[in-house]
Parts: C-alpha cells; sequence; structure tokens
C-alpha cells in the first residue's frame, strides 16, 4: 500500500489518558491506518454459520456466513449477518426457515466452495458435491456430510444502523432452533465432545482459519 494511502487513513489522536505508545487507535469510520482491517481478526476466530434454505420454489441454496453466533440458550436461537443482501437472507425472507450445519475440517474446502457468487438458481450442494438430507420440521435440507445440524424457524430479521441512526445494509437474521441432529460419533458418555469435532473457525485476512482440537481445551469454573 502506498505511504500517501497509509497517510489518508491516518489514525486520529488517541482521547485524552491514552497511551500512543503502546497502542495504535483510530476511529473505524476514519479508517485503521493498517494494511488490512484487523477487525475480523480480533473478534475471531469466529463460528462459521454453513446455512441451507429454499428459495420459494423449493430451489437449495447453501452458504457460509462467519457473522454467525448463538444468542440465547432457552429456546436456542442462532443469528448471522448477510452483508449486502444475498439469497441466503432473500430465501429466509420467502421462506422463514433455515438450517445451520457445523462445519469441519474434513468439510472446509467444500465449506469454501459454497461460498462462490453464483446466480440465486444455482445449488451450492450439487456445485460443491454434497448431499441434502431431508430435515424433520423445516423444508430446506441438511448437508448429510455434517456431522451437525440445527432446524431453524425465523425469529426476527434486523436491518442493523450505525450509531448515527442511519440504515447499513447488512441484515442480522435470528431463528429458533427447532431440532437438532447430532452425528451419535460426537456424543462421549453423552456429552457433546467439541474437541474431537474438528469444528473449524474463521479469522481473519483473505483466508485465516482455526481448528480445535484436545490441545486449546482448559476449564475454568465460576466462582461461587
Ligand atoms: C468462511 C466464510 C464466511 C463468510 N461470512 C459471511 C458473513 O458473515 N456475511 C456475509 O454476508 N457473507 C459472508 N461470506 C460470503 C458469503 O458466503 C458469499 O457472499 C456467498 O456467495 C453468499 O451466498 P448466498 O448469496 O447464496 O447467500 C462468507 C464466506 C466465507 C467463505
Amino acid at each position: 500500500m502506498p505511504v500517501w494511502c497509509l497517510r489518508m487513513n491516518a489514525p486520529t489522536p488517541s482521547p485524552a489518558g491514552g497511551d500512543d505508545a503502546r497502542f495504535h487507535s483510530y476511529q473505524p469510520r476514519q479508517g485503521h491506518g493498517l494494511p488490512h482491517d484487523p477487525f475480523n481478526a480480533i473478534v475471531g476466530p469466529r463460528p462459521i454459520g454453513w446455512i441451507s434454505t429454499q428459495n420459494a420454489a423449493g430451489a437449495l441454496n447453501l452458504a457460509p456466513y462467519s457473522f454467525f453466533n448463538a444468542f440465547n440458550y432457552v429456546p436456542p436461537i442462532v443469528g448471522f449477518a448477510s452483508i449486502g443482501a444475498k439469497d441466503t437472507l432473500a430465501n429466509v425472507q420467502a421462506t422463514g426457515e433455515f438450517v445451520w450445519n457445523l462445519a469441519t475440517r474434513d468439510l472446509a474446502e467444500t465449506m469454501n466452495q459454497t461460498c462462490a457468487a453464483v446466480p440465486p438458481e444455482v445449488d451450492e450442494f450439487t456445485l460443491a458435491g454434497l448431499t441434502p438430507l431431508a430435515s424433520s420440521l423445516v423444508a430446506p435440507p441438511r448437508v448429510a456430510e455434517s456431522p451437525v445440524g440445527f432446524e431453524c424457524r425465523c425469529t426476527q430479521i434486523l436491518q442493523l444502523q450505525g450509531a448515527d441512526g442511519v440504515q447499513v445494509p447488512t441484515w442480522l437474521v435470528l431463528g429458533e432452533v427447532v431440532a437438532i441432529h447430532i452425528d451419535r460419533a460426537q456424543l462421549k458418555d453423552g456429552i457433546y465432545d467439541t474437541a474431537s469435532a474438528g469444528h473449524i473457525l474463521r479469522a481473519g485476512g483473505p483466508a485465516d482459519y482455526f481448528t480445535v482440537g484436545p490441545e486449546q481445551l482448559f476449564k475454568m469454573y465460576r466462582p461461587r
């Protein structure tokens, strides 16, 4: 990146009480002043919402969304953000249903293929060589190759806005998980074994991912 560009993105002075020597401080709306935006790398690694949907005519769609997380326990609610109006958003708006599929290390490259910017009529299950598996309560199928699937009914779709109250072209899609399917191989004495499932997580930059295994596990109980 040329020097002039870095200067244009130069961080504004730290607020009073800041420590300019220690911290690189900036206001995102004025630019980060770094070779790459660090936001995704800091809020990461993130679980991947690998979302299958259908349009009103029943055409299948599958795409990854790493602005994804769980937001409630009872009832379980998950959500993902469509940055721009994408096919998955349109399908949920039309049908009110989606399925979340767990992306694992052995499915990583296949998951990546399903993010291709293809027309709505292109079925990413076929594109990536994946097998649709009928859901029990919702119309969109699960990814048969994935060890975990959540069938979801949309509860809210919120268009996001900035602190200035101006809406941005991003929609947070929230859904109640109405049915859960777990490959029994992932249940060790009835406990879901996160460490052996091979979950993959999205980090920053154009290509960074992480996977988790037993070596990352540590236990810490809440104070009584
Ligand atoms: C790992 C990964 C995570 C992604 N996360 C998001 C995301 O959170 N929000 C988003 O709008 N697009 C995200 N994308 C890009 C979408 O998957 C891509 O735009 C896709 O074509 C959307 O498909 P659709 O139009 O069928 O919904 C991600 C891509 C990858 C590979």
